[in-house]
């Protein structure tokens, strides 16, 4: 098991100014902030992010959304991080989310989902690649 995660605050999550209270529950659940910054994903780079789903009826309404406004992406590091992260923001529905989980309290619908987790450590490994050079995390 892999010790580091990758995350997106969403757009939506970003908007209703949830940013702080979000990354406040994830260090309080014990995972440490490798690296972050604030960007608008052109819908070039949303498209890219998310090609593992271009089969998916959904993929066009999930890139527009995600190059809709600016997200917060971040590295995470704890034991276990991709379990534990997935474990922490609750299931991708949040009709599905369990009490206290950051969907269950802040998602608005199963696109509009406050957060992303990285779902294997060679996705969290890629994923992080892709928003951050070495240099950027610490
Ligand atoms: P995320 O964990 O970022 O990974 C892919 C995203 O696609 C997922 O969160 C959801 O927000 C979105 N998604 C998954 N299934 C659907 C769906 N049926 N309709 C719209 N969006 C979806």
């Amino acid at each position: 098991m892999g010790n580091i995660t990758f995350t997106m605050i969403k757009p939506e999550a970003v908007e209703a100014k949830n940013t702080g209270a979000i990354l406040k529950r994830i260090e309080i659940a014990g995972f440490r902030i490798v690296a972050m910054k604030k960007v608008h994903l052109t819908a070039e780079r949303a498209a890219k992010f998310y090609e593992v789903h271009n089969e998916k009826p959904f993929y066009n309404e999930l890139v527009e959304y995600m190059s809709g406004g600016p997200i917060i992406a971040a590295i995470l590091e704890k034991d276990d991080a991709v379990a534990s992260f997935r474990e922490l923001i609750g299931a991708t529905n949040p009709a599905d989310a369990k009490e206290g989980t950051i969907r269950a309290e802040f998602a608005e619908s199963l696109s509009k989902n406050a957060v992303h987790g990285s779902d294997s450590d060679e996705n969290a490994h890629i994923e992080s690649s892709f928003h951050f050079s070495d240099d950027e995390r610490f």
